[in-house]
């Protein structure tokens, strides 16, 4: 009897040990969850890097001082940026500066990666990347998945898709169907109604989603005569997770965007088809500008709904969420106006690193 009673205590005391041990395991998880967060706020919710593409034909006309700033021909002052990539930086070299940011869409944040500049100037090589030397995409999704098989405590559920944003409509690129898809906020989401959303286990699923949605890409440029460099795509991760102990869920996105060529199409040059395209890839990269001006100078209102690429993005630009922005440049002369401007772009962004302040601001209106 004796030594049941001692069982039954003993039983009793395990029990409560698993549960403080349950109650200091998820104290712990959120701790680390705030001390990432304050960290990114120091540094600014959202990052700029500058790329400049490598030519072996041409001598690059930028000046690279250091690891942040770059100095244009002609120009007295530098840009300065979180880090600046001269033409001889590495695919590794550059996603290692993203990568901190990309991993903690596994910790439930909304995450985002932009790519802007000039049509030819990288994006597409640091996002996608060709197969013997990835880039962005891949080697987050790669990384992605090897974090989630880690961490065993943790189940976790991976989802894809991808979309294009041509002349503002928004067609998703692993349906087989054209019909557009609408753009609808939910409270704090966004959702569009229809979207194909695949389950991605292993590193062939990848593969696989990303052969299919690029094949369906080139099927409606052709269909609708115009090039991949006139449409936005974005690539979305949602990242869902369930803590085996606590059975806490998280959910985390990762959107990854190449965009549309930012360079100004000439008054003579866009007529017609060109001309529509121009003018909806011009608005939804001002939109973009605005929305950055806007979470910079912490504004109340932040025009997400200006156009779909800011609306899909809404998400994870501003509050909680983080983005890197890739500003890429060529690295030609003949190219210098379209740099420059590409830079004045990313050094508008550079200056959102008012997370914090926005906060304060939005939790005390009156400022006291
Ligand atoms: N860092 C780089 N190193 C080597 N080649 C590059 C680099 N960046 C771009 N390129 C090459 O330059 C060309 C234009 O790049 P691309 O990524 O297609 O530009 P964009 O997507 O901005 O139009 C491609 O042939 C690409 O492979
Ligand atoms: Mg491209």
């Amino acid at each position: 009897m004796q030594g049941v009673k001692k069982i039954y205590a003993c039983d009793l005391n395990l029990g409560e040990e698993v549960e403080e041990l349950k109650s200091l395991y998820t104290r712990e998880a959120l701790q680390r969850k705030l001390l990432y967060n304050e960290l990114q706020e120091l540094r600014g919710n959202i990052r700029v890097f500058l790329r400049c593409r490598y030519d072996s034909r041409s001598q690059c006309c930028l000046k690279f001082l250091g690891d942040n700033e770059v100095l244009a021909p002609n120009s007295k002052k530098p840009f300065t940026f979180d880090k600046v990539f001269s033409p001889k930086s590495s695919q590794e070299e550059v996603y290692e500066d993203a990568r901190a940011v990309i991993m903690s869409c596994v910790d439930g944040y909304n995450v985002c990666i932009l790519a802007y500049g000039q049509t030819g100037s990288g994006k597409t090589f640091t996002m996608q990347g060709p197969a013997n030397d990835p880039g962005v995409n891949v080697r987050s999704l790669k990384e992605l998945l090897n974090v989630c098989e880690q961490r065993e405590n943790v189940t976790y559920n991976l989802k894809a898709s991808m979309i294009e944003i041509y002349n503002e409509t928004v067609h998703d690129l692993l349906s087989d169907t054209v019909n557009p898809l609408e753009v609808r906020a939910q409270g704090t989401k966004i959702v569009m109604p229809g979207l194909i959303e695949m389950q991605v286990k292993s590193l062939q699923d990848i593969d696989q989603i990303m052969k299919l949605g690029s094949k369906n890409r080139s099927v409606a440029a052709t269909k609708m005569n115009s090039q991949s460099s006139r449409s936005h795509l974005i690539f979305m991760v949602t990242v869902e997770g369930q803590d085996k102990t606590t059975g806490a869920c998280s959910t985390g996105t990762l959107t990854l965007c190449d965009l549309a060529g930012s360079e100004r199409v000439s008054k003579t040059e866009a007529t017609g088809q060109r001309l529509v395209e121009a003018a909806a890839i011009n608005k939804s990269l001002s939109s973009l500008g605005q929305v950055f001006t806007a979470l910079k100078t912490g504004q109340l209102h932040v025009p997400y709904r200006n156009s779909k690429l800011t609306h899909i993005l809404q998400p994870s630009l501003g509050g909680d969420a983080k983005a890197c922005l890739f500003v890429m440049v060529s690295p030609d002369i003949e190219n210098l106006s379209e740099t420059v401007s590409t830079m004045q772009f990313g050094s508008n962004a550079q200056q959102v690193q008012l997370g914090q302040a926005k906060k304060n601001i939005s939790n005390n209106p009156r400022g006291s």
